[in-house]
C-alpha cells in the first residue's frame, strides 16, 4: 500500500472504531478476566447499577453510563499501585473508545491522576464511587441489613460520624456533588435507588 492509503486505512478504522460501543458482555468478561476478588465484582455492579440510574434520570445513554460504572476498577486487584493508569493500558489495547477510557481514568482525578472529570457522565462516576461503599457500610450495619428500606437520613447520620468507615473519602463526594450542583440528600438518594436494582447481586437484599 502507498503511504497515503496506509494512512487513510488509519483514519477509517479510527472511525469505525469510535462508533463501536463496548457491550455489556464485553464489559463483565473483562472485568471478570482481571478480578476474583468477590467485594470488587459487588463493588462494579453496584456502581453500574447507580450509573444506570443516574443515566435514566438525566435522560443519557444508560447502556455508555452502565458500561464505564462496571469497567472503571478494572485495574484494581492487580494493579492497585498503578490503578486507573494501567486500565488506561487495557483499555487501549483492546481499542475501547477514548470517551470510555477518559471516564475510566478520571474517577481517579487528584487521587491517581491528573485527569479532571469533565463529562456529565465522568463527574457523576467520580462523585458517586466513593458514595457506594458509605451506602453499603451503612446498610450492613442496620438490623435489615438492606438497601431496600433503607433511607438517606440513615447514610447522612454514619457521613457525620467519621470513624465509620473511615476508608470513604468524604472530601471527594463533597466536590462531586459541588461540580454536579447536586444536594447530598438527592444524591444519597439516588445512591440508594440505583443500588436497590442490583440488591441480591450485591449482596444488600438483607432479610427484607
Ligand atoms: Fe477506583
Ligand atoms: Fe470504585
Amino acid at each position: 500500500m502507498r503511504s497515503e492509503e496506509i494512512e487513510e486505512f488509519h483514519y477509517i478504522r479510527e472511525k469505525i472504531m469510535a462508533e463501536v460501543k463496548p457491550s455489556r458482555e464485553e464489559a463483565f468478561s473483562l472485568l471478570k478476566e482481571y478480578n476474583k476478588n468477590e467485594g470488587l465484582i459487588k463493588h462494579a455492579l453496584a456502581v453500574e447499577a447507580v450509573m444506570r440510574y443516574c443515566a435514566r434520570k438525566r435522560g443519557q445513554d444508560e447502556e455508555k453510563w452502565g458500561v464505564v460504572g462496571l469497567i472503571h476498577d478494572l485495574d484494581y486487584e492487580q494493579f492497585p499501585e498503578q490503578h486507573c493508569k494501567k486500565s488506561e493500558e487495557i483499555l487501549t489495547e483492546r481499542n475501547w473508545p477514548s470517551e470510555y477510557i477518559r471516564a475510566v481514568v478520571s474517577h481517579g482525578w487528584e487521587i491517581c491522576t491528573d485527569v479532571e472529570p469533565q463529562s456529565e457522565l465522568e463527574k457523576v462516576l467520580y462523585t458517586i464511587d466513593e458514595l457506594v461503599g458509605l451506602v453499603g457500610a451503612t446498610a450492613l450495619v442496620r438490623p435489615s441489613k438492606s438497601v431496600l428500606d433503607m433511607k438517606a437520613k440513615s447514610v447522612k447520620k454514619k457521613w457525620k460520624d467519621k470513624a465509620f468507615a473511615a476508608g470513604v473519602n468524604r472530601d471527594v463526594i463533597t466536590k462531586g456533588a459541588e461540580m454536579l450542583g447536586i444536594e447530598l440528600n438527592e444524591l444519597i438518594s439516588d445512591v440508594i435507588m440505583g443500588m436497590r436494582e442490583v440488591a441480591d447481586e450485591i449482596g444488600l437484599k438483607g432479610n427484607c
